[in-house]
């Protein structure tokens, strides 16, 4: 996987991304995952992973993110940042898929902590990835 440099912006995002993690309500598996979601707008749309008694029902801190930007108006992202607050953590192929939809080339930035970040991109983490071309879907 190609090794890319992090930014400052990367770096803030990262740091968002921690505190969403916070946030998460996560009682069964106890992993919080945070993430922060960079739109075209300018705006940080963060999100946390929030479990379910019926697990199938768990969404995770990336999806909350991205649908927390939908509803808001925006479809078009940069960068997303993603981890936990037990480590590293990287985005699971739901969320892949989920955002392929709006964002191809997005950013990833993932890691522990702030002095070890990896930066890779959407299409390095889901080659070959599916999206329709449906009319209007990409505003
Ligand atoms: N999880 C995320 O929120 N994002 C990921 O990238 C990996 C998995 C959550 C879902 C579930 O609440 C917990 O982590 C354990 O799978």
């Amino acid at each position: 996987m190609a090794e890319r440099k992090f930014t400052e912006k990367d770096l803030q995002l990262f740091r968002l991304a921690k505190k969403a993690a916070e946030n998460a309500y996560a009682p069964f598996s106890d992993y919080k995952v945070g993430a922060a979601l960079l739109g075209t707008d300018g705006q940080v749309y963060t999100g946390c992973n929030v479990e379910n008694s019926s697990y199938g029902g768990t969404i995770c801190a990336e999806r909350t993110a991205a649908v927390k930007a939908v509803s808001e108006g925006c479809k078009t992202f940069e960068a997303l940042a993603v981890t936990s607050l037990s480590g590293e953590a990287s985005p699971c192929g739901i969320c892949r898929q989920f955002l392929y939809e709006f964002a191809p080339d997005l950013r990833i930035i993932t890691g522990a902590g702030e002095e070890n970040l990896n930066v890779t991109t959407l299409r390095e983490l889901l080659p070959g990835g599916f999206r329709l071309e449906a009319e209007g879907a990409k505003e």
